[in-house]
């Protein structure tokens, strides 16, 4: 075995990603700064500040200490010390109002240490304003991390969000905002040098590229459209380049009742106009949107025509709401391909929406006689009825399916069921909106996805983040999962059309939605107007940016790791895979304080000398484009492996973390590079640059064994009863208190055969309860299976959860719904599931391990759900998380 230090590459300077603020602008940085591009004007410094002559004015934003430090600057000199910090959002801080004007942009460059610490911290640049009428903003516009005892530059280029007066600005500086207590290394004392502000010429106007395939044409089974403004249209605009990408138009505001016709009786029709006769002339399908809602209405809409102060009768509103949608469907009759009729017109507990509409009429019949007039204006037009968190199942998605069948059943001429998808990269899942999706085309209706956008936020309680290149990575995959679900059931006739909610991240109605101001990425053109990963994850996969595998590595209870040590029957190998997927061997990763141990085979039917195996470590994980000093790499050759039969071989390796060694919950960097005779390739930086860049290495995480158990082959016969072949499967208790209030005693066993795990539930539960509408509140059982044992954030198509309640009620999130079979019966003090879950994606055998927990949900006497309890995981979010679920091994 070699091994090898790897050299540290110091370049001194730290080139940051760019980021750039909420409204500014944002491009790419580099060209800027060749000097040869005569033409270009002039960049001009603004502000320059060593600290050799005082402070210039920088303060402490709380109780922390800002002085000039003499003989501690970056060249000797001075530099400015912040210390004593008792906060994250701790430290120096100047007014730029003089500098930093409204509407320009401006490099930002500074010099920053810490002596003492972490290896290394992150620090933030901010910005604080006070914006008109809104109170202090802060905004991170730079955030990247610097190295212990190491003078690192700092440079990010940030343009003033233009605003109708200058606003007081201020330009400061911090670690990275930590909720709840911050640790000592949060706090850290630094210096600051050399900050510098150069103002930038504009910014030449972004462009959309022109030789890059129309999105829509790939999708020929069903019409992809996407919300606009009335501005795209024109070609001066650098929107009106991305049109080409869709086949199908709504405008985001433009055809809202307050649009329509703001004051009574007297309509604008000049922008729908303008939409109907383009679309027309360039061959495209028009969504109207929307021709009733309960927001963005005028305000005489609900009022008396006669009394100021009364709302307006029902006859009153229901003349109003016929007039308004027959003076507009009237006009564009057989123009419009499909109306939304209403929005949102239920709520959150499945009810009707309480509104206005509701209030004065009473009842659904404005919904149904919205409908009918509709239908009388535009016989051809498809009619939808639109809302949002119907994507997956709750109170919501049922009281809209029950709506929906009775306003059909009573013969109300609704066509369409409109699911706006406003989801994020966390949920729902693709299963979710693909059972939404068939549950309401089995009404005998279409189904469109009308408003689809892909928040990079999992909620409103999440702080602003960057788009970094795993973030946006995770949208494309979840982007293109969910086109390929899309297809499927437009040739299934379920799904006819998918509109996004926009084009490019400039115009996105996230960045004010549900945070002001935070700032979001959901579609599939980037702010720059350029296609971003989840456009080419559907085009080219080819020019996605390499994504960062990560694997569970375990650590074994006690004592070294060898290449026969037990552990290894309990690690699921991980394949190594070309970019195709093409999978060309696998390997196993281990770990204990002082050393990485991974066992790999390679199929190589072609034995060389050079053959073998380069194995790459970052030990804090650190990310550059240079090397840390801890690097370390080590190859093993095929001459030093523990088997080889010709057509593939086996070696084990040790490779030493160096320094300090390594700790439990902490993350490596981690690449291995097979060599085959002179070709190479590698497990995740298909760059193959791992000599001189750590960007692309993959990511171990450093764990300790997940829980275990066993389960014997044998044949269940699916009857709700433990039958002989149960009798040698073990009992084990579920024992882990989830949440609230469960009866001891529960237990589950588990077998399997060629395409079936076995799994039989014994609950005890003296009151059985299915009152409750969502699933998981009734008392049930639930069995969550991650086939691969892969352990991810997200669900893959592996990855499914099963719940069976007490009666056989049966509920899925992923998963084989047909090969799913599952037989409940009640006994006294409790009930039994026994349940067949079909194994898609593993051949089962002896030795191979699934990801597996096993939950029981317990409902009190009024059907709320007061207890969970599980096999492994405590989380509760096993639904959408494997990570933590225990692992089930198959034995003979
Ligand atoms: C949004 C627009 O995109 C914004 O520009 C506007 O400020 C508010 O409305 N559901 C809908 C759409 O049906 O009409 C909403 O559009 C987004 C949520």
């Amino acid at each position: 075995m070699k091994i090898r230090i790897l050299p540290a590459f110091r370049l001194g300077i730290l080139t940051l990603a760019v980021f750039v603020a909420g409204t500014g602008t944002a491009w790419a940085f580099g060209s800027r700064d060749e000097k040869s591009q005569d033409s270009a004007p002039a960049e001009k410094i603004v502000y320059r500040e060593d600290f050799e002559k005082g402070d210039g004015g920088w303060r402490a934003r709380g109780k922390e200490v800002v002085a000039v430090s003499s003989g501690n600057g970056r060249e000797g000199g001075s530099a400015l010390k912040i210390s004593g910090r008792q906060a994250t959002w701790n430290g120096p801080i100047r007014d730029m109002s003089v500098t930093l004007k409204p509407g320009q942009t401006y490099r930002i460059s500074f010099w920053a240490m810490f002596p003492e610490g972490p290896e290394s911290q992150a620090v933030n640049t901010s910005i604080q304003r006070v914006v008109d009428g809104a109170g202090e903003e802060y905004t991170t516009v730079g955030a990247d991390r610097f190295a212990k005892g190491e003078w690192t530059k700092f440079e990010l280029v940030y343009s003033v969000p233009k605003s109708k007066f200058e606003t007081p600005l201020s330009l400061y500086f911090e670690t990275p905002y930590k909720s709840g207590e911050a640790s000592p290394d949060d706090l850290i004392d630094f210096f600051l040098d050399d900050i510098e502000i150069t103002k930038l010429p504009p910014a030449p106007p972004p462009e959309a590229e022109k030789d890059i395939p129309s999105f829509a044409s790939l999708f020929p089974e069903l019409t992809v459209g996407a919300a606009i403004n009335r501005s795209y249209f024109d070609p001066a605009n650098a929107h009106h380049e991305l049109l080409r990408h869709f086949n199908a138009f709504v405008y985001g505001n433009e055809m809202k009742m307050d649009a329509m016709q703001p004051v009574e009786g007297k309509f604008n029709f000049n922008n729908a106009d303008y939409l109907v006769d383009w679309a027309a002339k360039n061959g495209k399908l028009v969504r109207g949107h929307t021709l009733l809602w309960h927001s963005q209405y005028p305000k005489w809409f609900f009022k008396s025509s006669s009394s100021a102060t009364d709302p307006a009768t029902k006859e009153e509103l229901l003349a109003r709401i016929k007039n308004h949608i027959q003076t507009i469907a009237t006009r564009y009759r057989g123009k419009i391909d499909t109306w939304d009729v209403v929005n949102e017109v239920v709520g959150e507990d499945g009810n009707l929406r309480d509104s206005e509409y509701l209030k004065i009429v009473g009842s659904d019949e404005y919904i149904a006689q919205a409908f009918r007039w509709a239908h009388e204006a535009d016989p051809e037009a498809k009619l939808t009825i639109n809302d949002y968190n119907i994507e997956y199942s709750g109170a919501k998605q049922e009281g809209f399916y029950n709506l929906v069948k009775k306003l059909l059943d009573e013969g109300v001429p609704i066509s369409v069921v409109g699911l706006q998808s406003h989801i994020s990269i966390a949920r729902p899942s693709v299963n979710d909106l693909r059972s939404a999706i068939r549950r309401f085309a089995s009404l005998g209706v279409k189904v469109q996805v009308t408003e689809l956008d892909l928040s990079i936020y999992a909620d409103g309680n999440e702080p602003r983040k960057m788009a970094d290149r795993e973030t946006l990575l995770e949208q494309a995959y979840k982007y293109r999962d969910l086109f390929a679900m899309f297809r499927e059931e437009a040739k299934a006739g379920n799904l006819d059309m998918v509109m996004l909610w926009g084009i490019s991240d400039d115009d996105t109605w996230l960045d004010n939605f549900p945070v002001a101001g935070r700032t979001d990425h959901p579609l599939l053109f980037g702010k720059d107007l350029r296609a971003k990963s989840a456009y080419w994850a559907m085009v080219d996969p080819e020019r996605l940016p390499i994504y960062i595998q990560k694997v569970d590595a375990p650590r074994p209870k006690s004592g070294a790791v060898s290449a026969d040590s037990d552990i290894w029957k309990f690690v699921s190998p991980r394949p190594i895979a070309d970019r195709k997927g093409a999978s060309y061997g696998s390997f196993k990763a281990a770990w204990t304080t002082d050393s990485l141990h991974a066992l790999v085979t390679i199929e190589d039917a072609t034995a060389d000398a050079s053959d073998g195996v380069t194995f790459f470590l970052e030990p804090k994980n650190a990310r550059g484009e240079t090397r840390s000093d801890a690097a370390v790499s080590m190859t093993v050759t095929r001459g030093e492996a523990i088997a080889d039969d010709g057509s593939s071989y086996t070696l084990f390796a040790t490779v030493p973390f160096g320094g300090t060694g390594a700790k439990l919950d902490t993350k490596v960097g981690f690449d291995l590079r097979v060599a085959d005779g002179t070709a190479k390739r590698s497990w995740n930086d298909f760059t193959d640059s791992q000599e001189t860049s750590s960007v692309n290495l993959g990511v171990l995480n450093l764990k300790d064994l997940p829980p275990v158990t066993f389960a014997k082959r044998g044949t269940a016969k699916i009857d709700g009863r433990a039958e002989g072949a149960w009798d040698a499967a073990e009992a084990v208790p579920l024992d882990v208190k989830t949440q609230g209030f469960t009866l001891d005693g529960s237990t589950f066993k588990a077998m399997w055969d060629d395409e079936t795990l076995y799994v039989l539930f014994e609950v005890k539960d003296e009151l059985l309860n299915d009152k409750a509408a969502d699933a998981w509140e009734q008392d049930s059982v639930e069995v969550f299976i991650d086939q691969n044992n892969a352990k991810t954030k997200t669900y893959e198509p592996d990855d499914a959860q099963y719940r069976v309640s007490f009666r056989n009620a049966v509920s899925f999130n992923g998963g084989d719904e047909g090969a799913f079979a599952s037989k409940s019966r009640i006994f006294p003090g409790g009930y039994m599931v026994e349940i067949a879950v079909p194994l898609t994606s593993v051949k089962a055998a002896p030795g191979v391990l699934l990801g597996f927990d096993a939950q029981v949900n317990e409902a009190d006497a009024s059907g709320v759900r007061s207890g969970i309890r599980n096999w492994v995981n405590a989380t509760n979010m096993g639904y959408q998380d494997t990570s933590g679920f225990g692992v089930l091994m198959l034995e003979e």
